[in-house]
């Protein structure tokens, strides 16, 4: 079967291709028979929606490292230039530079942003860990305005709050945002609408990719919550960081859809695979892909050196920038979907989650 698409880029519908040569991308066997520009980031626009890398800012003076990135890529996460400690590092005094370096990266390249993160136990200054009660609260609530307000019209989608819930459990996590009192979540989300009106406010996390966890279950729980009382939420981060111990569970499909069911967006957000296998990533894409409201996925980096956890080689390029076997692996499973989108169609019924 040849049958003509049209993929959207930020340059303007291109590459009017054959259906078949991208299906044969699919195997990662295949020959590279796709048009040259077609990229994650074009890929997944032919499916209405984004592919994005996490940013580190001081490598942006690598030229193979922005080369990669600019290409590839239509949305950026910056990995840890605008967490708490790195955008007030000292009571009231911002430092606004670091995130505004890959804002304007993604600027110059036609690349949205999301906003990494607001409130996170591990991403607060020692200035701020000295506090307590409701000044800490008062604190918590200014830094969430001000940095959004900084931003505000740059960024599409914020973690306002980034792994609030414990491993193994359905309880919250002990942290010093916690003992702000039990609401500090709900009253992060209300201020920040107030702070941005415009922009997406996520809750993300960790470990709530399987639908049975119990940690999943209580973030369901708190989502559900929070649209019934019409607390502001806009959307649902799935970390998605799987290894040996953690595979891509058979029920991820079932988590996406039972959240995005709730009426929020989701949205895989820091996809990294031990040893990058082609089938794991294809499945991942596939599972974002067959929710409607499943509206990007995003790496967490762009080649396995500038991982996180660059032993496990987990990422779509080498260390060379050269593109591995998952790489051709995503790209097929992205076009072949890419008539099934939001911006060229609804998904087709009936299809297994
Ligand atoms: C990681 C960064 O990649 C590292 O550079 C940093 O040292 C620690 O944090 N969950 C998140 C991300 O939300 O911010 C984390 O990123 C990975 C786990």
């Amino acid at each position: 079967m040849t049958r003509r698409i049209r993929i959207r880029t930020r340059t303007g519908l291109v590459a009017a291709t054959a259906l078949t040569a991208l299906m044969t991308l699919s195997t990662p066997a295949a020959p590279a028979a796709r048009p040259a520009d077609l990229t994650l980031g074009a890929a997944a626009a032919g499916t209405g929606r984004w592919f994005g890398t996490a940013i580190a800012g001081y490598k942006l003076a690598d030229p193979v490292y922005t080369g990669i990135a600019a290409r590839e890529f239509s949305m950026v996460t910056p990995e840890n230039e605008m967490t708490f400690d790195a955008t007030e590092p000292r009571r009231g005094q911002f430092s606004f530079a670091p995130g505004d370096r890959i804002v304007d990266f993604a600027g110059a390249n036609g690349q949205r942003v999301r906003g990494h993160t607001l409130l996170w136990h591990p991403g607060l200054p020692a200035w701020l860990v000295s506090l307590g009660g409701s000044e800490l609260r008062a604190a918590l609530m200014n830094h969430v305005t001000q940095v959004m307000r900084h931003y505000q019209g740059r960024i599409d989608s914020w973690d306002v709050v980034n792994e609030a819930y414990a491993d193994g459990t359905g309880r919250r996590r002990d942290s010093i945002l916690e003992r702000t009192g039990g609401d500090w979540i709900e009253v992060a989300f209300r201020t920040a609408r107030v702070a941005d009106p415009a922009a997406k406010l996520c809750y993300n996390d960790y470990g709530i990719e399987d639908w049975t966890a119990a940690k999943t279950q209580a973030v369901y729980a708190m989502v559900k919550d929070f649209t019934a009382r019409g607390v502001p939420i806009d959307c649902v981060g799935f970390e998605s960081h799987f290894d040996h111990l953690s595979p891509v569970p058979a029920t991820y499909g079932t988590t996406l859809r039972n959240f995005a069911d709730l009426g929020v967006d989701v949205q895989i957000t820091e996809l990294d695979i031990e040893a990058a296998p082609p089938a794991a990533y294809r499945q991942a894409v596939r599972t974002c892909l067959r929710v409607r409201r499943c509206t990007g996925i995003t790496v967490w980096g762009v080649r396995d050196s500038d991982s996180w956890r660059s032993g496990s080689t987990p990422l779509l390029f080498d260390a060379a920038g050269d593109k591995k076997p998952a790489y051709p692996a995503v790209l097929g499973e992205l076009g072949l979907n890419c008539s099934r989108g939001r911006t060229l169609g609804p998904p087709r019924p009936g299809r297994p989650v």
